[in-house]
């Protein structure tokens, strides 16, 4: 694996790369990184003031970045939709696709569609943003799909996926969207072979990174107390962004590919748990995904 300051040589003034949730935490710090190299980038966020604060930090360190911020909630279907009409609008192709926004560990709650959250936003918002998005792909895109160690501890029961049965648990469910990123990749990339295209699709991992994704949730001052410090030891979120920058871009990867931190500047390829790794799991999730979203892909 080349070191993350090799990518410096890769030229990526002429991709175009979307983000989502580019707006705070691991995506700011990849369309940072992607803007500050000359990349054109489509940032992706929930409010548009706060994508708004998030463009103008960029363009405080580097003035002429070409960024275009477009609003995007995940948990609703019609704004996914709009956001897709908005960048079809913008007549380009996309070489990078980066599905990264997320939330962690939250209460028990549904989207605008009556999803679980996690699932609804981690997992299908992005199952049918991809779709949407994939007739402006490149031959030679990249996608990359942020996941997480927690999908270990993830589980699939399609008999009560979204907890419609009870027995929610935040992260529970948490790692089970992280383990349908996997999954989806994986069934994906099958798919894009299966139909001779040229695309990779692969998924990325930042280990712990202070971000905000640990402010969700009421906590009391004990438990904030130890978070606090926990996080005081782990990577910061431009560290956490590496193992995403170096799966959007390693000249090496092929599809499939499960990228993680190894040290500060140094980025590894995981294995992931067998589940992630079983066809018939990946067809399953594929099946349920397109069944609850409608979504259509290009591709037999
Ligand atoms: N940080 C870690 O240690 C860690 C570890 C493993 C995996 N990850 C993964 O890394 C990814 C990025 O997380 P992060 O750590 O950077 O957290 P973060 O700082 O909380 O950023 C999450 C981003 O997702 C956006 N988002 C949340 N709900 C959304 C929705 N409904 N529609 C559209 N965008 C939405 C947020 O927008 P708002 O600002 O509007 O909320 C924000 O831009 C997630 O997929 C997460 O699972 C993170």
């Amino acid at each position: 694996m080349i070191q993350f300051k090799e990518l410096e040589n890769i030229d990526v003034s002429h991709k175009t790369v979307l983000i989502t949730g580019g707006n705070a935490g691991l995506g700011f710090e990849t369309a940072r990184y992607f803007a500050t190299h000359g990349a054109y980038v489509i940032l992706s966020s929930r409010s548009l003031d706060k994508g708004q604060a998030a463009c103008e930090l960029i363009q405080t360190e580097v003035p002429k970045t070409r960024l275009c911020l477009l609003q995007l909630d995940l948990a609703d279907s019609n704004s996914i939709e709009n956001f897709s009409t908005q960048v079809h609008e913008l007549n380009l192709k996309i070489d990078i696709l980066i599905n990264n926004a997320g939330i962690m560990a939250v209460p028990y709650a549904l989207t605008k569609d009556g999803y679980e959250s996690q699932i609804g936003v981690n997992h299908l918002g992005h199952f049918r943003l991809s779709a949407l998005l994939f007739d402006l792909l490149s031959d030679d895109a990249r996608i990359v799909n942020v996941s997480s160690m927690a999908h270990r501890q993830g589980t699939v029961n399609f008999k009560n996926f979204m907890y419609e049965k009870g027995k929610y648990s935040p992260f529970g469910a948490y790692s089970r969207s992280k383990l349908c990123n996997l999954l989806y990749t994986y069934a994906l990339a099958d798919r894009i072979s299966a139909n001779n295209l040229k695309m990779i699709v692969v998924s990325a991992h930042p280990g712990v990174a202070k971000t905000g994704l640990f402010d969700t949730g009421k906590r009391s001052k004990v438990i904030q107390f130890f978070i606090g410090l926990f996080l005081a030891s782990v990577s910061t979120a431009e560290e956490g962004a590496r193992p995403t920058i170096m799966a959007a871009l390693d000249p090496q990867a092929v599809s499939g590919n499960f990228y993680g931190p190894l040290k500060k500047n140094l980025v590894k390829l995981e294995t992931p748990k067998p589940l992630a790794l079983d066809k018939k799991a990946q067809s399953d999730l594929w099946a349920y995904s397109i069944n609850k979203t409608k979504a259509t892909y290009p591709l037999n």
